[in-house]
């Protein structure tokens, strides 16, 4: 696939293989500049544009496609929920966990360091509002969106049928994804980019390099849900005009 420079971020992360990579390893967020062009944000960073593209048709060649990169577009919104729920949420239970333990470790010696304070309160903050983000994502915005879904599939709502939009709630998950990055900025602050002093301990290597992937994979993990799930179940909402007061008439 050509890859045009003057397309939104949106589109090269959803639909080039491999691109998720490269943007993330050059630092370039496609999940809050989606809608800008690659050009503008290359300009914006000083980067090269021409490079970039480089990077990106090197990383397309790749032969295993992440599923990551799989066109999500296309595919039943039920799947896209089943692999996010699957994947992404079922990591970051593991990982906030086995995160956890790792700062009661590191606690136990270096509590005395108000960086480490600072550093954890940082974390159980961002894990408490990550764990009752998805639960909502699970027990009310998901199920919204399968419902959604299956009425199309059955051609529009039954008469008499009545839901709330799920533009609102959307909304609500999206400032909830932006108040996540903001905690995962300040912890990347904090940390110096998960830069590792040298000597620190073996707990302090895994502790850094743990977050960085959890990093990696929330980046991942709403840039689906912001820039395909969601505008995808908006889109059909409106079309099918299966809201509220808006039921089809026999
Ligand atoms: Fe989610
Ligand atoms: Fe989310």
């Amino acid at each position: 696939m050509n890859i045009d420079p003057y397309r939104p971020l949106q589109d090269i992360a959803a639909q080039v293989p491999g691109s998720i990579s490269v943007l993330d390893k050059l630092g370039i967020d496609y999940c809050h500049q989606a809608l800008e062009s690659l050009e503008a944000v290359c300009r914006k960073r000083g980067l090269m544009t021409g490079d970039v593209l480089a990077l990106l048709e090197e990383g397309q060649q790749a032969t295993a496609v992440p599923p990551e990169c799989q066109e999500w577009s296309a595919r039943p919104l039920a799947d896209l929920i089943s692999h996010i729920v699957s994947g992404h949420h079922a990591f970051n239970r593991r990982e906030f966990a086995r995160l956890e333990e790792l700062f009661a470790h590191i606690l136990a010696t270096e509590a005395r360091r108000p960086a480490w304070k600072l550093l954890h309160n940082l974390f159980a903050s961002l894990s408490r509002k990550i764990s009752s983000h998805m639960n909502l994502e699970e027990q009310v915005v998901f199920p919204h969106i399968e419902e959604l879904e299956s009425l199309a599939k059955d051609n529009g709502a039954p008469h008499g049928w009545r839901r709330s939009s799920v533009q609102r709630p959307i909304r609500m998950m999206m400032l909830e994804h932006d108040s996540a990055c903001e905690l995962m900025k300040r912890i990347k602050g904090v940390t110096s980019n998960f830069k590792v002093p040298a000597g620190a301990s073996a707990d302090w290597h895994a502790l850094y390099e743990g977050l960085q992937v959890l990093d990696r994979d929330l980046h991942h993990h709403f840039f689906l849900e912001n820039n395909i799930l969601f505008p995808r179940a908006v889109s059909l909402e409106s079309l099918r005009g299966v809201t509220l007061g808006k039921s089809r008439p026999d």
